[in-house]
């Protein structure tokens, strides 16, 4: 049976173990590969795209071992729209409790002229025959028209017909090249929507590429053109300038819930450990300043800032580190910083200062700050052992000291 049931939320679809994983510096061992589907399994991704069957013996063993193990989302293998592929991605997907084909099949015309040389008429037969041929292995299968923000829309609009007509549960419509911008990809979503016999029936999927640094808005655009499911990837790795970032679709979502107001199932204290698990695997993490989960997204340094944070977060905080598994915000003590910040540290250090003390331990801590780029813990503790040896701070006692 199809499953043709429309979601009354957002599903997440996670292509770290896929489109991630082909990217320079991000390959992952087998059970690498392990490792991450449990945790994206714990974080709650509706659909797993574990890799690409045909594209080599380990991939397939990785998909055979995810879908042995992980049973509570739905797992996936990429396809291209061949028998061969399609039949290799059926057979890693065998032991599935719940499995998915994902065919593509690029549909612009300078994709068909110099990638597949093939026609227009060609590939609405390949992509007739390969979603029904997937269909008689799985209940649940993706297609995906490559390169759709650059495809003709009358042509789009045949293609994702034919695929709809042959058994796609799921319409995936990629911004292969990032090349699409918001107001674009929403109205695209919304005239295929429109303009299909049978568009009613499937979920409509984004997934977007962040050569422009778009891929995040391009995908809430397309959730207001009317998709039901967005493609991402953990950190926002994948080709080029990686995938949408898959802890920035959510965390907007949670933030700006007054405008999306969608449900999903991703559970967001679950984003930042995921994230530096990640990390640990791969040969990089996420830059200090990516949202979400950079180093810097809740560390604040200037004294207006620090001052502000430290009277009410919200004031430079429009989410709680918390809300989404970072430990907590971070003070962090350079010359920019403070008085407040200063003694709210100093305190959590042990150092309960008067008014006196502070300003001396301030004059001192600017000077440093002046020379250093950044103000550590140690440096904090050597600046009050200092100015406690030469009087200045006498009334300096650590709490808790005798
Ligand atoms: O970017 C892309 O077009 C893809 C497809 C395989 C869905 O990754
Ligand atoms: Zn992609």
């Amino acid at each position: 049976m199809a499953q043709n049931v429309v979601p009354d939320r957002l599903l997440f679809f996670d292509t770290t173990l896929r489109d991630g994983e082909q990217s320079p510096g991000c390959s992952m061992t087998h059970p690498e590969k392990l490792v991450m589907a449990h945790a994206l399994d714990d974080l709650g991704v509706d659909i797993l795209e574990a890799g690409f069957a045909i594209a080599s013996e380990g991939d397939f063993q990785a998909i055979q071992a995810i879908a042995r193990e992980v049973r509570r989302p739905r797992i996936a293998s990429l396809s291209r729209a061949k028998r061969e592929d399609i039949e290799r991605a059926a057979a890693a997907l065998e032991p599935a409790e719940r499995a998915r084909i994902h065919i593509f099949l690029a549909s612009s015309d300078i994709h068909l002229q110099y990638k597949l040389k093939i026609s227009r008429e060609e590939a609405l037969d390949r992509a007739a025959e390969s979603v029904a041929l997937a269909r008689t292995y799985v209940d649940d299968v993706e297609f995906s028209p490559e390169d759709s923000t650059r495809t003709d829309m009358d042509f789009l609009c045949k293609i994702v017909q034919v695929a709809i007509e042959a058994g796609a549960t799921t319409i995936n419509m990629p911004d292969t090249v990032g090349y699409t911008v918001p107001d674009e990809y929403r109205n695209m979503f919304r005239t295929v929507r429109e303009r299909v016999p049978g568009a009613e029936k499937v979920v409509f999927s984004a997934h977007c590429h962040n050569d422009l640094g778009l891929a995040v808005a391009n995908s809430l655009a397309a959730l207001e053109g009317g998709a039901r499911q967005v493609e991402c990837t953990i950190n926002g790795i994948g080709e080029r300038a990686g995938n949408a970032a898959l802890e920035e679709v959510a965390a907007a979502l949670m933030v700006r819930q007054n405008h999306f107001r969608m449900d999903h199932g991703i559970r967001l204290e679950r984003l930042y450990p995921v994230s530096q698990q990640l990390a640990k695997i791969i040969s990089f993490g996420p830059s200090p300043n990516k949202a979400i989960v950079g180093s810097n997204a809740f560390a604040h340094e200037s004294g207006i800032h620090q001052h502000g944070v430290l009277s009410n977060p919200l004031t430079y905080e429009i989410m709680t580190p918390e809300s989404v598994g970072v430990p907590s915000n971070r003070m962090v003590l350079g010359k920019h910083s403070g008085r407040h910040a200063l003694r709210s540290r100093l305190s959590e250090l042990g150092y309960e200062l008067s008014s006196e003390d502070l300003e001396a331990a301030y004059r001192a801590f600017t000077e440093l700050a002046d020379r250093k780029k950044a103000v550590y813990d140690q440096d904090l503790m050597n600046l009050v052992a200092h100015h406690r040896r030469h009087a200045d701070l006498i009334a300096a006692e650590p709490v808790g000291e005798a």
